[in-house]
């Protein structure tokens, strides 16, 4: 029987712990309202969708052929699933997104967790998530880490989650009412694949080599490493853990003003130490947070460009997205 199904995946934004993930760290996400859906009918053995915000329409043969040569581009997350699934039924429908593309809002993920549940998957929150990594990672050859496909399919509405990366646990957290958090985009366009995420990752595996897990390395350890570099990038690691255990507890307990100086901290820790600011974002944090009733401000998710996230007081409007902590992905069998 042919099976029509509406997917949805929500993009999110990552309030503190970046470029932690990937060591087993602690993040602070939350989902967005701002989301992805696929609508079609299963059947057959071809994927056939259009996109409202993509010109070309995507003909995918099931089993796939290998994401990183699938045109146009966006069809590669729906192949790099579909390869990771095994998947040989398709579906023909549309792709819908609010996610502004190339945002850092995480509109790949979104579309990868939707793509996965218009497959059929039906696991817990944790398998959607690793299956949809995967796929990112067959789609991108980008080895992220699974924060943002975490916060898509788990997210719970007015809260953000406090994840634990190395266990997949997640502890949401209530978001205060009045704390209003905005994305503000930078202009500055970026690219995963272009960028230096995997060098990033790599001098991090190196350091974790040398002194153990990073998130809990004692600081003294971390200062006798002897490559500046990765003690750099290892010490980014440590503090960063620390700072979102802190933002956890001030956002439980209502701390918005502790809140905002510890994102303040994490943005001078992924510049100075872990060097994926650039200065198109430190010019755009130091303005936010110079203006009346802005707490705190930060770039948020790989850094090199894209948006900055702002915590704000009621009342302050700043030039982006006021996003909302929203529900995760979800998938609806339409009769
Ligand atoms: C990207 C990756 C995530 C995470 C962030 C940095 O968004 O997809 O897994 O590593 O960068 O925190």
């Amino acid at each position: 029987m042919n099976v029509k199904f509406r997917a949805t995946a929500p993009g999110r934004v990552n309030l503190i712990g970046d470029h932690v993930d990937y060591m087993g760290g602690p993040v602070l996400p939350m989902a967005v309202q701002l989301s992805t859906t696929i609508t079609g009918t299963r059947f057959g053995s071809e994927v056939s969708l259009t996109s409202d915000q993509e010109s070309e329409p995507l003909q995918l043969q099931l089993p796939s052929a290998e994401p990183k040569d699938v045109s146009p581009v966006w069809g590669r997350y729906i192949a790099g699933i579909a390869q990771e699934m095994g998947a040989t039924i398709g579906f023909s429908g549309t792709v819908s997104s609010t996610v502004p593309p190339g945002s850092g809002l995480s509109s790949s993920s979104a579309l990868s967790v939707a793509a996965a549940l218009a497959f059929g998957s039906a696991g817990s929150i944790a398998e959607l998530a690793v299956l949809s990594r995967a796929g990112e990672v067959r789609a991108t050859g980008v080895p992220c880490g699974i924060m943002d496909q975490l916060a898509s399919a788990g997210g719970v509405a007015g809260h953000a989650l406090l994840i634990d990366c190395a266990s997949l646990a997640i502890d949401p957290v209530a978001v205060p009412p009045e704390a209003r958090i905005w994305v503000v985009p930078s202009g500055q366009q970026r690219r995963l694949g272009d960028s230096e995420y995997s060098q990033r990752r790599a001098a991090c595996e190196a350091a974790s080599e040398l002194i153990g897990p990073l998130p809990d390395a004692s600081l003294e350890a971390i200062e006798e490493l002897s490559d500046p570099i990765l003690r750099r990038r290892a010490r980014h690691v440590r503090t960063e853990s620390e700072r979102v255990r802190r933002a956890a507890e001030a956002l439980r307990s209502g701390e918005l003003a502790e809140f905002g100086q510890l994102m303040i901290q994490s943005h001078r820790s992924l510049a100075d130490d872990f060097e994926v600011s650039t200065s198109v974002l430190d010019t755009l944090v130091n303005d936010l947070t110079s203006q009346p009733g802005v707490l705190g401000a930060r770039l948020t998710g790989a850094g090199f460009g894209g948006c900055v996230v702002a915590l704000a007081q009621p009342g302050v409007e700043l030039r982006g997205w006021l996003v909302t902590p929203s529900a995760g992905a979800d998938i609806e069998l339409l009769a």
